[in-house]
């Protein structure tokens, strides 16, 4: 699935792969995964070495940060169309603007699902749903990652 994940990628950043020629200022990114399983946080680990030498001002971390001129989610869902644990404590933050000023973010987001299950990548949708709401600027459409391979 992470094919899917940098073929998402790179279509948001078509410029990336001449980016040293090409990109004047480097914005700074801020990964953040939400996994129950590892398999974001691979993923999340995975984006930050690639992306890295062509962004240099590229962070993984657990929460919204004001200074990130772009985040990028990459989500998992687990149970029954529920956040992972680790992600609850920035999912309520998203959700009660709390410390943060969701409108003036600007993010990627992919989720991480499998679609034998009812609630498909509700976690990304979800969270993308809450930042349309408070106005936030959404890079390109919402990835959904598919376990089950279609
Ligand atoms: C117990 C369990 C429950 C899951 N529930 C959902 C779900 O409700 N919706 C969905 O789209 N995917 C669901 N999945 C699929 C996971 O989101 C998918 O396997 C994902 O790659 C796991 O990422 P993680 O290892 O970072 O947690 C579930 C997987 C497991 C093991």
């Amino acid at each position: 699935m992470f094919s899917s994940l940098w073929s998402y990628l790179t279509s948001l950043f078509p410029s990336s792969s001449s980016a040293s020629s090409t990109v004047r200022v480097s914005p700074s990114i801020n990964i953040i995964a939400a996994s129950q399983t590892g398999t974001a946080l691979t993923y999340a680990a995975t984006l930050q070495s690639t992306l890295t030498p062509l962004f240099p001002h590229t962070k993984t971390t657990q929460t919204i940060n004001d200074d990130a001129d772009i985040h990028i989610f990459i989500l998992a869902t687990t149970g029954d169309g529920e956040t992972p644990d680790t992600f609850k404590a920035t999912f309520q933050q998203i959700q009660e603007n709390k410390e943060i000023q969701a409108q003036e973010l600007t993010y990627a987001i992919f989720g991480l699902g499998n679609s034998t299950y009812n609630k498909f990548n509700a976690c990304a949708k979800n969270v993308d749903g809450m930042l349309q709401k408070k106005g936030s600027t959404r890079i390109g459409e919402v990835g959904l990652g598919d376990d089950n391979g279609v």
